[in-house]
């Protein structure tokens, strides 16, 4: 009786778990003409924009592809770009804008409108004089109405190891090589599924990489066959892997481990900070918690606008709590000139990223995570198709999972090119937290969306 009451009820959960936002809007949708509604001046970066007051000015403005931006009234130009399927900013007139694109969920039916933004920011670029406002697009909407399937409660499902997906991946190929984890059983597997990252991806209709131009190639061509940011001339730059357990956080180590290393570079390694996710996890407006979230919001946005704080001023908890107050004699780190790599969302590419790596430090990328990815132990990764056969539905289609790159080069055994890249699920994982991952063809969307900032040096 009991038994059967368990999986009755099991049964009935809803199934339909939030993920970052399950906004959902393209370069299309979001290009055109938009009137934003900004109410108030003269906050701070404490202004609450759940709920705008009265409307004090209305900006016109034309947002054409790929990243400019036009005042409609006044003729002058400024930036726009996408970010990720989430939202967009605007720099204009020397005030910046960002809103999440709208979205309403009923039950398991998500309504977006990327004709319309949710309550956003604006301040002017030195970040004294915060206002809000709404956007609205004019002319016919982009509304598309999704109904998400209902799935496994994955959130009652242990996750299982699979032998056999292990042992099919190292008979199918030579270049990297799987394991069985023991520890990921600990988790279910939608714990599996927050470590590997932001649930409503694009999957394969994610941007390509953008061509690569002269300019770009001639640049590229001086630099090293291989490169490390761990390893240059015998000094290592990247602070320590972490662990972000069962939390949707990679975002947040992900951006804050680029910070981390940009800031040992630019000091020669005298200042080695290791700052603090949980502060984004629990803090930051622009992301949602441990349901996900974007580096370019977190380490740019975020670190722009609020700054970071270091790890012992916010101990990580790997759970969403409410946001603490300020520490005493915790001082906050700010970053600034955040982009993506390339100027705009979809400008990126393998030389660009490799240029911005050398010249800059590491940089942050998203990519897809497969569940083949899971069982890494070395080597050259690339996609198998080789799926866990324990999960009768894949909780990981349309992931987008946040990591740094640190690093180049080409395997001699193999002859094949890959990034070096760190992963926040701890040392016990891969090649020492790292993994390497096949360069130059876009695998899993790893060179379409890569981003970097530069910390203001205290
Ligand atoms: C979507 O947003 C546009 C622009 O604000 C608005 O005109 C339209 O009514 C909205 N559509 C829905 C279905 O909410
Ligand atoms: C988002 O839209 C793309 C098509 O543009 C689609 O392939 C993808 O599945 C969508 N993602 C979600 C989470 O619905
Ligand atoms: C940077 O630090 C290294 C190791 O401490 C030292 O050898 C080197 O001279 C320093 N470089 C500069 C420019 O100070
Ligand atoms: C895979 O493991 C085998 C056995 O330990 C080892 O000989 C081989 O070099 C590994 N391959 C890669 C690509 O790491």
């Amino acid at each position: 009786m009991r038994v059967y009451a368990v999986i009755f009820m099991l049964a009935v959960v809803p199934a339909f778990v939030v993920g970052d936002t399950p906004a959902n809007c393209t370069y299309e949708d979001v290009a055109g003409e938009w009137i934003f509604e900004v109410s108030g001046y003269g906050g701070d970066n404490k202004i609450d924009c759940t709920k705008p007051g009265p409307v004090t000015y209305k900006l016109h403005v034309q947002l054409l592809f790929p990243d400019v931006a036009v005042d409609v009234q006044y003729g002058t130009k400024g930036f726009w770009t996408l970010i990720y399927n989430q939202g967009f900013e605007v720099v204009l007139n020397n005030r910046k804008y960002f809103a999440f694109s709208e979205y309403t969920q009923q039950g398991s039916q998500v309504t977006m409108n990327c004709s319309q933004t949710l309550p956003g920011w604006s301040h002017n670029v030195i970040g004294s004089d915060w206002a809000c406002y709404v956007g609205s697009k004019v002319g016919p909407s982009k509304v598309h109405t999704v109904r998400k399937e209902r799935r496994p409660d994955f959130s009652q499902m242990m996750y299982r190891n699979d032998k056999k997906m292990v042992e099919k991946i190292n008979r199918a190929q030579k270049s990297w090589n799987a394991t069985i984890y023991p520890e990921h059983e600990m988790y279910t597997v939608e714990d599996m599924r927050r470590r590997a990252g932001a649930m409503n991806g694009l999957g394969s209709s994610r941007p390509h990489p953008a061509p690569v131009t002269a300019e770009a190639s001639k640049a590229a061509f001086s630099l090293p066959e291989s490169f490390d940011w761990r390893d240059l001339n015998g000094q290592n730059f990247v602070s320590p892997v972490r662990n972000q357990a069962q939390c949707g956080s990679c975002f947040s180590f992900a951006a804050l481990a680029m910070l981390e290393a940009r800031l040992r570079i630019a000091t020669n390694n005298t200042v080695q900070k290791v700052f603090a996710p949980q502060d984004v996890v629990d803090c930051s407006e622009y992301a949602q918690g441990c349901e996900g979230g974007f580096p370019y919001l977190i380490a740019g946005k975020y670190a722009e606008d609020f700054g970071v704080v270091e790890e012992s001023c916010y101990p990580y908890q790997g759970v969403d709590s409410a946001c603490s107050k300020e520490q005493p004699g915790c001082r906050r780190y700010y970053a600034t000139n955040y982009q993506y790599i390339g100027g705009f969302y979809g400008a990126c590419n393998e030389e660009l990223m490799r240029l911005a790596l050398v010249n800059n430090g590491p940089i942050a990328v998203g990519f897809q995570v497969y569940g083949d990815f899971m069982s890494y132990k070395g080597g050259v990764y690339h996609h198998t198709g080789v799926k866990n056969s324990m999960l009768k539905f894949d909780p990981f289609e349309l992931t987008n999972h946040a990591v740094l790159v640190v690093g180049y080069g080409v395997d001699e055994a193999s002859g094949m090119s890959f990034w070096t890249v760190k992963n926040s699920w701890g040392t016990g994982w891969g090649e020492g937290g790292y993994f390497r991952i096949l360069r130059g063809t876009d695998e899993c969307g790893i060179e379409s969306m890569a981003m970097q900032s530069f910390p203001v040096f205290p």
